[in-house]
C-alpha cells in the first residue's frame, strides 16, 4: 500500500503558486483576492475558513473574511455578494456551506458571478463542467484530480465507485471521471443512500471515492484487493488525548483497509489539503 499524500503534494502545488503570484507582481499587477464569507458560528465551518485564509497568506493572495451573524437576514448577504461581483479588486467568492436554514442556498450561490465563484458550485460553473466546457471546478473533486495526477494512477478503463451525490463532491466527481480527459475515462457507478447492497458496488471499485460523511462507514470487505481508494470524509469524533478535543476520521476505517489497497488518501492528510490547493488554483484562475 502507497500513499497518496495530500500534505506532500498540497506542498508542492503551492511552491508553484507562490511562484505565479511573483511573476505577477513582477509584472506589477496585484496578488488573487479571495473573499470568504461566514455566516454564523459552525464549529467546523469556522476553522475550515480560517485555513482557506491562512493559506491566502501563505500563499500572499489578498483575503478578505466577511463575518456575518447566525440570524442574518438573506438580503442582506445577498447585497454583501452584489458588492463583491462588483469590486474589481476581488477575484474569488466563497460562501462558506451550510448556511442557516432561513437562508435559500440556491439564492446565495446563484448570486455569485460565476466568473468568480471560486467553489464551482454556480449552476453555470456545474453546467459547463456537465458539457465538458472550460469552467471553475468544484475544489474538492479538483483537489482529487490533482492529487491522482500527481502519482499517475492510471484511471483509464478502471471502474470507479463514487459514493456520495452532493453538488459538492459526489455528482461532479462522477461526470469528471468519466470524462474523456486524464485522470478520468473510469466506467462511474454513483452510489447514494438508497443504493441497494451498496457493499457489493465497492467490491468491485477499482478506484472508490468515498464521500458520505459516516466515519469509518468503508470497511475491508467491502475493497477489491489492489484498488484505489480516496477518501474525502471529514468526520469528528471524540477524543480525550486531542487538544482540540476531537479528532478527524474518514469515511474509510483507515487501518483494516489500508493493507488491501494500492493507494490510499489518508484523514488528515490527504484530500481535505487538496480541496484548499483546488481553491486557490481556482483563486488564481479568477
Ligand atoms: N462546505 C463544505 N465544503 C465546502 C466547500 O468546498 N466550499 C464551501 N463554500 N462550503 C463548504
Amino acid at each position: 500500500m502507497q500513499l497518496l499524500d495530500g500534505k506532500l503534494v498540497s506542498g508542492i502545488i503551492k511552491e508553484t503558486l507562490q511562484v505565479e503570484v511573483e511573476a505577477l507582481q513582477r509584472q506589477g499587477l496585484r496578488p488573487p483576492h479571495l473573499a470568504a464569507i461566514l455566516v454564523g458560528e459552525h464549529p467546523a465551518s469556522k476553522a475550515y475558513v480560517a485555513s482557506k485564509i491562512k493559506t491566502c497568506e501563505y500563499l500572499q493572495f489578498k483575503s478578505t473574511l466577511i463575518r456575518l451573524n447566525e440570524d442574518v437576514s438573506e438580503s442582506y448577504l445577498l447585497e454583501q455578494i452584489q458588492a463583491l461581483n462588483e469590486s474589481d479588486e476581488v477575484d474569488g467568492i466563497l460562501v462558506q456551506l451550510p448556511l442557516p436554514a432561513h437562508i435559500r442556498e440556491h439564492r446565495v450561490i446563484e448570486a455569485i458571478r460565476p466568473e468568480k465563484d471560486v467553489d464551482g458550485f454556480h449552476p453555470v460553473n456545474q453546467g459547463r463542467l456537465l458539457a465538458g466546457l472550460p469552467s471553475l471546478l468544484p475544489a474538492t473533486p479538483y483537489g482529487i484530480l490533482l492529487l491522482l495526477e500527481h502519482y499517475q494512477i492510471p484511471t483509464a478503463g478502471m471502474h470507479c465507485v463514487v459514493l456520495g451525490r452532493s453538488n459538492i463532491v459526489g455528482t461532479p466527481m462522477s461526470v469528471l471521471m468519466s470524462r474523456n480527459t486524464y485522470p478520468g475515462n473510469c466506467t462511474v457507478t454513483l452510489c447514494h443512500s438508497k443504493t441497494n447492497d451498496l457493499a457489493s458496488y465497492c467490491r468491485e471499485a477499482d478506484l472508490l471515492i468515498a464521500a458520505i460523511g459516516k466515519a469509518g462507514f468503508v470497511k475491508a470487505d467491502m475493497v477489491k484487493p489492489g484498488a484505489v481508494v480516496v477518501d474525502v470524509g471529514i468526520n469528528r469524533g471524540p477524543s480525550a488525548s486531542s487538544p482540540q478535543g476531537y479528532r478527524l476520521t474518514g469515511d474509510v476505517d483507515f487501518d483494516a483497509v489500508a493493507p488491501k489497497c494500492s493507494w490510499i488518501t489518508p484523514v488528515p492528510g490527504g484530500v481535505g489539503l487538496m480541496t484548499i490547493c483546488g481553491l486557490m488554483k481556482n483563486t488564481l484562475k479568477a
